[in-house]
């Protein structure tokens, strides 16, 4: 049985840094999940559709390359506040959801290249995606934190836009995935609290290993 790392925890808190450079620790691979969802929002927008159109975010969802979505990770599109924001409308749809859990189950059950195990980053990892995780890490930061990362990210990009505003969108996507019925972002009961506010990505990353070695140590 491969080992899965599940880590999960809300936007900009540092965890899709930390499962990729785990996954490079450890020789496993890696699935960021949040691409997938932003694969289908995408999807919709530039069908001119609203991404909060169930139907339309269900069938995007039906159609999706999986394997595709998941190669783009530099993608500017993909990884735009646009494509943010339809990701978490498309993400409350249930059906969306179902759509995208088989090909994120098949990569825990049969890693790609044979590795001996995987890290998944998303919001249901340790909660639904792979309940049995040997290891399972929620990644968070304060909302300011976790905002000044995003700005600053975004001006490293040129993207033009305010602190307050994306704290503000922040905020507001933050709820979406929190408050939905089905699969919110928390923390599974048995997942260990990786609090980055005070962190460098070096010194989070170096915690993240010592939980994971822990964990996969017994
Ligand atoms: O990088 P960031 O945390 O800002 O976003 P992401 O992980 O790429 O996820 C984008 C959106 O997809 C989130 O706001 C969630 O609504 C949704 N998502 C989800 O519902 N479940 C996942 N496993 C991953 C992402």
């Amino acid at each position: 049985m491969p080992t899965i790392i599940a880590i999960d925890g809300p936007s900009a808190s540092g965890k899709g840094t930390i499962a990729r450079k785990l996954a490079a620790h450890f020789g496993f691979a890696h699935l960021d999940t949040g691409l997938l969802y932003r694969a289908v929002g995408l999807t919709v927008l530039r069908s001119g559709g609203d991404s909060s159109d169930a139907v339309l975010a269900e069938k995007a969802a039906l159609a999706l390359d999986p394997v595709k979505a998941t190669s783009l990770a530099d993608d500017a599109d993909l990884r735009s506040d646009e494509a943010s924001v339809a990701a978490s409308k498309v993400a409350v749809v249930p059906a969306v959801r179902a759509a995208l859990l088989k090909f994120q189950q098949d990569f825990c059950a049969a890693p790609p290249e044979s590795k001996r195990g995987a890290v998944l980053d998303g919001r249901d990892i340790g909660t639904i995606i792979a309940p049995k995780a040997q290891v399972k890490i929620f990644v968070t930061a304060s909302p300011e934190a976790r905002a000044d990362r995003r700005f600053k990210e975004l001006q490293a990009r040129s993207q033009r836009t305010t602190y307050a505003d994306v704290l503000a969108d922040m905020k507001e996507r933050d709820a979406r995935d929190a408050t939905r019925a089905l699969a919110p972002t928390k923390p599974a009961p048995d997942a260990v609290i990786l609090d980055t506010t005070t962190l460098n990505a070096e010194q989070a990353f170096a915690e993240a290993v010592r939980i994971a070695e822990e964990k996969i140590a017994r």
